[in-house]
């Protein structure tokens, strides 16, 4: 059987840190939040980065270079819930194997390189995701609650972190940012293609949706006399499919969560909560999108007299990456022989945060049937390992290159 390569082992050793199975389960400012960063902390020192932590507990691999401008590679700690071992993980171990190899290669890196390990990109436990990010761009919601009612807030106190302090994570010294990804898509793996370069990535709005209707007998209660807004939502839901595919073939919508109360067999439900994400590339296209799923909402109360609430909790915008970065990122895949395309990410990421700081690209390696966020995520040796030494070639040449700031 073939060793395994570091980057592979270590990878394997992370997606053990969860708090239950299946897959992988890894909110931020949990125990399994601190041990993960204990071993990549560990990772680091071993390949001779500085570690070190921010106010809102990104973690951080210093190679110190000798002039301004740092170059920051990096992804997620966090998963989604039974999510998978590669999505985030796959960027923070490959970013320690690249800046750990130009510091052996002693390749001349001008400026300081750090490998990052960000918080709470998922949005899995508070009300809206990309924590760490947004903290280094000077951004942080500490009202932000999770199921339970915590405040971010309180989980930071809790994981030993001062509130006060969040504000010192904002970041002005990045001159670029690069994240290496699975792409959580089958274009790649279908079209046997070594890599994807992405030139825009999808917008993000999240709302919580509320029907409230009327708690009543299940035995006694006539179908035609009840107010159900079980029964309401899944109206809704049901009509997702069509609404989204009207606005564009690209946009999409998604319930996640979904919550019923009282929650007895034998009470037709009170009220009907559950989470909506929709996604599209273009800002018209998510406000329309919302402005059509609003409307049928609205409908669907005046049809079955049950009332309606939308709470919109957060809405990212879509994104376009640098287009200078992109055509190094090209010509670089030419150099290195790796059949690549331009292409759009459905799924959101760091860098499309990071992006309002510095210049920034993602860059994908195929997945196992294009599957993610689930127990089966998978990825081949060779695409980490091309993935990787790609990311580490492509980091030498920018921090060495004059026309970044
Ligand atoms: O939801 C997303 O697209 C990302 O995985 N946070
Ligand atoms: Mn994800
Ligand atoms: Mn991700």
């Amino acid at each position: 059987m073939k060793a395994l390569s570091v980057e592979e082992a270590r990878l394997h050793e992370l997606s053990k840190i969860t708090s239950e199975g299946p897959g992988v389960t890894r909110f931020p400012f949990t125990p399994e939040d601190t041990r993960a960063k204990c071993m990549v902390r560990k990772w680091m020192e071993e390949d001779g980065l500085e570690p070190y932590e921010d106010a809102i507990g990104n973690l951080f691999g210093r190679a110190t270079g000798d002039r301004p401008g740092t170059i920051l590679t990096g992804s997620h700690l966090d998963t989604v819930r039974n999510g998978g071992a590669y999505d985030g993980a796959l960027g923070v171990v490959s970013a320690i194997s690249a800046v750990s190899s130009l510091l052996r290669r002693n390749c001349g890196v001008r400026r300081t390189v750090e490998a990052c390990a960000t918080v709470g990109e998922e949005g899995s436990r508070f009300s809206y995701g990309y924590l760490g990010s947004l903290a280094l761009t000077g951004y942080v919601d500490l009202n932000a609650t999770d199921r339970s009612g915590m405040t971010l807030a309180q989980a930071l106190t809790q994981t030993g972190m001062d509130p006060a302090l969040v504000h010192t994570a904002r970041r002005s010294d990045i001159a670029a940012f690069v994240e290496l990804h699975i792409e959580q898509g089958p274009v790649l793996e279908a079209n046997g293609l070594a890599i994807g370069l992405v030139n825009r990535v999808t917008g993000l709005w999240g709302a919580s949706v509320r029907f409230t209707g009327r708690a009543d007998h299940a035995g006694t209660t006539p179908m035609d006399s009840r107010l159900d807004p079980l029964v309401a939502a899944s109206l809704l839901i049901s009509r997702l499919p069509a609404l989204t595919v009207a606005v564009s073939h690209q946009a999409r919508a998604t319930v996640g969560m979904i919550s019923v109360a009282p929650g007895s067999s034998n009470v037709v439900p009170s009220e009907c909560q559950f989470s909506l994400d929709i996604r599209a590339l273009y800002d018209a296209d998510l406000i329309k999108l919302s402005r059509v799923i609003e409307a049928e909402i609205r409908r669907i109360s005046q049809e079955t007299g049950c009332a309606s609430t939308v709470k919109w909790l957060y809405k990212e915008s879509p994104v376009a990456m640098d287009d200078r970065l992109l055509k190094l990122a090209a010509e670089l895949a030419d150099r290195m022989q790796l059949p690549y395309r331009v292409m759009e990410s459905g799924a959101g990421h760091d860098a499309q945060i990071i992006s309002r700081l510095a210049p920034s690209l993602i860059v994908f390696i195929p997945c196992v049937s294009g599957r993610s966020h689930c127990p089966d995520e998978a990825v081949k040796p060779e695409d980490i390992r091309q993935g990787t030494d790609y990311l580490t070639e492509f980091i030498r040449r920018i921090s060495c290159d004059d026309q970044l700031c």
